[in-house]
């Protein structure tokens, strides 16, 4: 059996006033929650403390991303040991995002990992391939590259979940259907096999405009484990909707 996960990634998104309805409406119906699923949510850095104040324990928070060094001058950057002192259960590393706009390399993701783990936090690993190389036929070999690179010389009995989600159906409305996302994390799981990693316990998320009206179709598929989720975890009432189906899942 495998966790299954799912998680809000709010982006540089929510003003206060944003995150006080979330928190409000969410409590409300949070009690009634089945709690299988693991839920939480990577609120924009200086909000994660509030967050955490805010949302229901058993809610997981986390950052979107955290810097490969511990401390030091490194203005800008949040540092895994802040985020574990602010007891943090999760951070993403290498969103898509992150690689393309802000050149994060294969190289800095693998440091990344390595560091967040020393201190115990959960590393969310998000790999993707773009449009061109979709098409192009590359999206196997551009994974199977930011898999080993991402997780090189890390022991193969680390836990670490990793978040497939295609660069082409990130905020476009255009989500991967559930054939070809299974067909991929398939994939991604043999190649977490092929590299020494315990393939069948490691939990594999989708993400790409997952909503409401498609997660349920998405979460039947045998290799996906949940999902990460931007635009539709802004909202109190979809975030909802996708953690019952989550948790029904
Ligand atoms: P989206 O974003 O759900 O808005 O497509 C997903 C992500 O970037 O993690």
């Amino acid at each position: 059996m495998r966790t299954i996960y799912m998680l809000g990634n709010w982006k540089m998104n929510q003003s206060l006033s944003d995150i006080n309805s979330f928190s409000e409406e969410l409590a409300v119906a949070w009690t009634n929650m089945p709690k299988i699923a693991q839920c939480g949510i990577a609120p924009q850095a200086m909000h994660l403390s509030l967050l955490r104040e805010k949302l229901p324990t058993d809610l997981m928070v986390g950052a979107q991303t955290c810097s490969e060094h511990l401390s030091g001058a490194f203005t800008g950057e949040l540092s895994p040991e802040a985020l574990s002192e602010l007891n943090m259960s999760f951070t993403l590393v290498g969103h898509s995002e992150r690689r393309h706009l802000y050149g994060e390399t294969d190289g800095q993701i693998n440091a990344k990992i390595k560091t967040a783990l020393t201190k115990n936090l959960r590393v969310i690993f998000c790999i993707g391939e773009q449009l061109e190389e979709r098409e192009a036929g590359n999206t196997e070999s551009v994974l199977k590259t930011q898999i080993t690179n991402g997780l090189k010389d890390i022991k193969p009995s680390t836990h670490i979940v990793i978040a497939y989600e295609p660069v082409w159906a990130i905020g476009t409305g255009k989500t991967a259907t559930p054939e070809m996302a299974q067909e991929t994390h398939a994939y991604v799981r043999s190649v977490l096999k092929e590299i020494g990693f315990d393939a069948d316990s490691t939990s594999i998320l989708y993400g790409g405009s997952v909503k409401p009206d498609n997660v349920e179709g998405l979460l039947k598929c045998k290799d996906i484990d949940g999902g990460l989720v931007g635009g539709a975890s802004l909202k109190a009432k979809d975030f909802l909707a996708l953690c019952y189906a989550a948790n029904n899942a």
